[in-house]
């Protein structure tokens, strides 16, 4: 029986995943293992799945379970802790750990990104399960942030407050974690003050699909440095790979 992998989230059907893993044992020659998308309705179905397939190694987790699988998990990893997510399960001895490999991807990402530059202020924009890891990453590397979500709260502040209260040049390093701008919805981009921009700013879009989102291109229009979410996918991809296999 070969080795099973596979996704567990609810409208898999565009997954990135299923390709990647795919052409990954098509192209080093991985004949024993397979990768598969399991759609749940409801996270009460995990248990039975797992029952189903004894076969299985390890399992990526997507949106909506991230959270609500780690009751269903024997242990967490330092990275999920931190996280407070899980989006990689790895099956062994009978036991199911959970890991969070945004936090790697999207961390390695960025410091490769950054290189010697030294940032100490960035703009989140959004707070969903993407901007946990974003989060965690900007601790880690001790840049200061300020949160931009639809409703105001005491963990964020509105665009209208954004535009209001302060300047894009206060914050090098602007990071969108909503999906505003993700294929098919590719006209759409975060409502900031694009106009301020300048050279100074770095822009990170979480989106990897269209490769130039219409964030990228509003903010290279006015000289910023941009970069879309792909290297963080194929970084956060491999990783679990090592996990389930050598970690
Ligand atoms: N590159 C990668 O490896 C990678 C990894 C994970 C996710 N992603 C991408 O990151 C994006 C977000 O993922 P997620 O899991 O965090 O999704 P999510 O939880 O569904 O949404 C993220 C947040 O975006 C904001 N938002 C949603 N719809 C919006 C709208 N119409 N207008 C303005 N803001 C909106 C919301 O924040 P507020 O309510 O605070 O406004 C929401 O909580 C997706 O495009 C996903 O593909 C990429």
């Amino acid at each position: 029986m070969k080795n099973l992998y596979g996704l567990i989230g609810y409208r898999l059907s565009h997954s990135f995943s299923k390709q990647y893993f795919s052409n990954k044992f098509e192209q080093e020659h991985i004949e024993d293992s397979s990768y598969e998308l399991f759609e749940l309705k409801d996270i009460q179905e995990f248990p039975q799945l797992i029952e189903q397939h004894p076969n299985i190694k390890g399992m990526n987790v997507t949106i909506p379970y991230k959270q609500q699988v780690m009751r269903y998990l024997d242990g967490l990893d330092g990275s999920a802790k931190l996280v407070g997510a899980v989006n990689t399960i790895k099956f062994e001895n009978n036991k199911r750990m959970g890991f969070n490999t945004d936090y790697y991807g999207f961390k390695e990402s960025l410091e490769n990104w950054l290189g010697a530059k030294q940032v100490k202020k960035a703009l989140v924009l959004g707070t969903g399960g993407a901007s946990r890891a974003v989060k965690c990453t900007l601790h880690a590397l001790e840049i200061d942030f300020m949160m931009i979500s639809r409703e105001s709260s005491e963990h964020a502040i509105s665009y209208e407050e954004l535009k209001q209260k302060h300047q894009l040049k206060e914050f090098p390093l602007i990071i969108n974690t909503t999906p505003l701008g993700m294929s098919p919805n590719i006209e759409t981009c975060p409502d900031i003050a694009y106009e301020q921009l300048s050279s100074a700013n770095y822009c990170y879009d979480l989106v990897y699909n269209p490769e130039i989102t219409l964030f990228m291109k509003k903010s290279e229009e006015r000289g910023a440095a941009v970069k879309n979410g792909l290297e963080m996918l194929h970084l956060q991809a491999e990783k679990s790979w090592e996990i389930w296999n050598n970690g």
